[in-house]
């Protein structure tokens, strides 16, 4: 990687950048490990996504790349689903964080982003950060499109959920336990969940690459009927 700054031109403080990319370097290696054996939808590949679409939004909207690149490498390390519990997740990246000789306000912003992405279900709390917004348009982009209708059905897989089930409707609001609990087919997710996404990003850059990806994700279920009815 190189120490490119926002406006394209080469930087003096080598100093500064040093440290950041070695930081960078650590966090992914942290997150692969963490991530190896996850089943959830959260395997290392997502991470890597996020963080190249983090990146690109961050250069787009102004935003400090390295920030959103830092957060978008450890978001998901402190997920319940792979931590155990948010608690356990959190002070596992803070302690972490402290380890590598992280500075105060780069672990607090770090741990700001994180802690907010990490809340389950439920009513989130707002995002507050530039870089907070752009890390969760991120990891939300890559629920849509064709890597989110593909990652829908690999979770549904790994679940033992049915794809389909016309006699099954999606339900409109559903609480935390429900959320979790209820194994209902893989194709009421769109409806509960992925075509909701594209009205919930943050910011505009992310709003416009949502857009081809949200076309994708209704022509594949106009497709999918069609086909399940004999239709196409
Ligand atoms: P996040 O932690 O990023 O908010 P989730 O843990 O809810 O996301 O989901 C991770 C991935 O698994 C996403 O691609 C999501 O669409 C998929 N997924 C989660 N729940 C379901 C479900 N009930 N059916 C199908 N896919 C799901
Ligand atoms: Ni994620």
């Amino acid at each position: 990687m190189t120490s490119e700054t926002s406006d394209g031109s080469e930087t003096s403080d080598s100093d500064e950048q040093a440290p950041r990319e070695r930081l960078l370097a650590e966090a992914e290696a942290f997150a692969r490990a963490a991530l190896a054996h996850d089943s959830s939808g959260h395997d290392w590949s997502h991470v890597e996504r996020v963080r190249r679409v983090a990146r690109t939004i961050a250069r787009k909207e102004r935003a400090d790349g390295f920030i959103c690149e830092l957060a978008a490498l450890l978001h998901d390390v402190a997920d319940y689903k792979i931590a155990g519990d948010e608690e356990t997740g959190l002070a596992r990246v803070r302690d972490w964080l402290g380890g590598q000789g992280c500075d105060a306000a780069t672990t607090e912003r770090v741990m700001q982003i994180i802690a907010t992405m990490s809340c389950a279900g439920g009513e989130r709390p707002p995002m507050t950060t530039l870089e907070g917004q752009i890390v969760q348009d991120a990891d939300r982009l890559d629920a849509i499109g064709a890597v989110g209708v593909a990652r829908a059905f690999a979770y549904g897989g790994a679940k033992g959920r049915a794809m389909y089930d016309p006699a099954q409707p999606p339900r409109e609001r559903m609480n935390v336990e429900e959320y979790r609990a209820q194994p209902a087919p893989t194709i009421n997710h769109f409806y509960e969940k992925l075509l909701l996404l594209k009205d919930r990003l943050n910011t505009r850059y992310a709003r416009r690459m949502a857009e081809q990806r949200h076309q994708f994700m209704l022509a594949f279920l106009d497709e999918f009927y069609a086909e399940w009815e004999g239709r196409s």
